[in-house]
């Protein structure tokens, strides 16, 4: 019997299956089950994947008791303190910090992919002045799958990275011009002279009437939380995108079901559920109430932008995201915004609650980085559209590793069935 396997005997029948142990390079090792229904004739269960590795990923490596967030082995805080978010998702694409003349090439591809088929614009104005923006652009990404025949063989490696460079470069143009169709303005042309998110806080806020002055503070500090939601290990979107794209779907009707997918309040819509809960929690003194509203099973409440599936320690993204809205607040001026102060006075009562500590909640990415979107004046119903923005880059990095697997095949994964056993029909006038 290799060392390197486990068996498992089903105490019914006796028999048993030996299975082999695979091997991560961090983190925990894996069982391969897949001969486990062949040779048992059981189905492993695990409704919320919590002991499930879906696949095998070179790209993101986090340790939910440590509080690690690596992205090709490189820890998040580096990347924060040093890199910008198109080096991070070069970094993600390719698998190595490019060079001078690597990112440049790099930056000048997304830059000049940027503009959005003209073709588009009569697609916003299907949608009523009030959708969500995250409805419009669920339906504008998948749009984009009836655009580009030029480059849709998913079984071409260079067409693969054209509609990761395109997703990448458009995803900023099709967030302003929803937020634009939101607040019934003309859309905004990119401006190639712009940065990645100077060019999107330009065709967000700009218009036609006057100059629009680009505050660097904001530019950096959304550049900052770009790269810290570039990518997650498999979240739900994330497995979303991989189970989508293992049918040989389309890359971008891919793209828009994980957008769908991030938009669930348990998941990305966080960031714009926590500040609707700062908002009815108004004065800290109502703390307490809310907090027993999470802690009660009946009540449906829960702490947005606590808890985690993964970490059970602080999430190395919100430390970073916390030191950096104090950073922003004072220096756009917000430093007494009621929200900031209100949240961090919720973490500070939440971690002393036995219900809270007892079952690791902690602060997640989404707690704090509505309020700094906030204070950058984007609008709450936009936060989960720039969470969509920057994960658009894990998305498809996913994508191209998968869909690049030798192995590779469709998602189907099978079920407990608990329904009712075989009956007949029965003819309406005998029921
Ligand atoms: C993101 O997966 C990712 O990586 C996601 C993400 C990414 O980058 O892609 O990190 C982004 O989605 C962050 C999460 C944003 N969501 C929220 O902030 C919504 C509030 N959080 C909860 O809905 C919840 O914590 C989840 C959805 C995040 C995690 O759900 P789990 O894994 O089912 O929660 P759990 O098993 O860890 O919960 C353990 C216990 C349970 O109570 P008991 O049954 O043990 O009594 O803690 C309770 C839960 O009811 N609990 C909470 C809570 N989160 C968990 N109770 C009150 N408030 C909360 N926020």
């Amino acid at each position: 019997m290799s060392k390197d396997t486990v068996t498992i005997t089903d105490n019914r029948s006796g028999h048993s299956v030996e299975l082999p142990i695979l091997s991560a390079t961090q983190g925990p090792d894996a069982i391969d089950i897949g001969r486990f229904f062949r040779e048992l004739g059981y189905f492993t269960y695990d409704p919320g994947f919590l002991s499930t590795a879906s696949c095998n990923s070179a790209l993101t490596y986090l340790d939910g008791g440590q509080g690690i967030l690596q992205y090709r082995g490189y820890p998040i805080e580096q990347l924060a303190e040093h890199s910008n978010f198109l080096e991070v998702a070069y970094l993600m694409l390719y698998g190595e910090l490019p060079r001078p003349r690597q990112l440049d090439e790099f930056n000048d591809i997304i830059t000049h992919h940027s503009m959005l088929n003209e073709a588009l614009k009569s697609f916003y104005h299907g949608f009523y002045h009030d959708a969500h923006p995250m409805a419009i652009m669920v339906g504008v990404v998948g749009s984009l799958s009836a655009f580009y025949h030029d480059s849709t063989d998913i079984g071409n490696e260079r067409h693969r990275e054209i509609a990761a460079h395109r997703l990448i470069a458009k995803m900023p143009s099709i967030a302003a011009a929803c937020y634009k169709h939101s607040v019934g303005e003309p859309q905004v042309y990119p401006d190639n002279r712009l940065s990645y998110t100077g060019n999107l806080l330009n065709m967000m806020f700009s218009v036609p009437c006057e100059p629009y002055v680009i505050n660097p503070i904001a530019e950096k500090a959304l550049d900052l939380i770009f790269i810290l939601h570039i990518d997650h290990e498999q979240n739900a979107s994330t497995s979303t995108v991989r189970l989508a794209g293992s049918s040989g779907a389309n890359p971008f009707a891919c793209i828009a079901s994980g957008i769908a997918a991030l938009w669930g309040p348990a998941h990305g819509g966080a960031n714009e559920a926590v500040l609707d809960m700062l908002e009815n929690i108004g004065d800290s003194r109502n703390i307490p109430a809310f907090l027993a509203r999470a802690k009660d099973k009946s009540d449906p409440f829960r702490l947005m932008g606590f808890g985690h599936r993964v970490y059970k320690n602080y999430d190395p993204r919100a430390r970073i995201i916390r030191a950096m809205c104090h950073q922003v607040l004072e220096q756009l001026g917000d430093a007494d915004d009621p929200a900031f102060e209100l949240a961090l006075r919720l973490e500070e009562i939440a971690l002393q609650d036995d219900y809270f500590v007892e079952r690791n909640l902690y602060p997640n990415v989404d707690f704090y980085s509505g309020v700094i979107y906030k204070a950058l004046g984007i609008p709450r119903n936009m936060f989960t559209v720039m969470f969509a923005i920057a994960r658009t880059v894990g998305w498809v990095a996913q994508w191209m590793e998968m869909i690049a697997e030798t192995n590779q095949r469709i998602g189907r994964p099978r079920q407990l069935y608990v329904g009712p056993g075989q009956r007949d029909y029965v003819a309406i006038d005998e029921r």
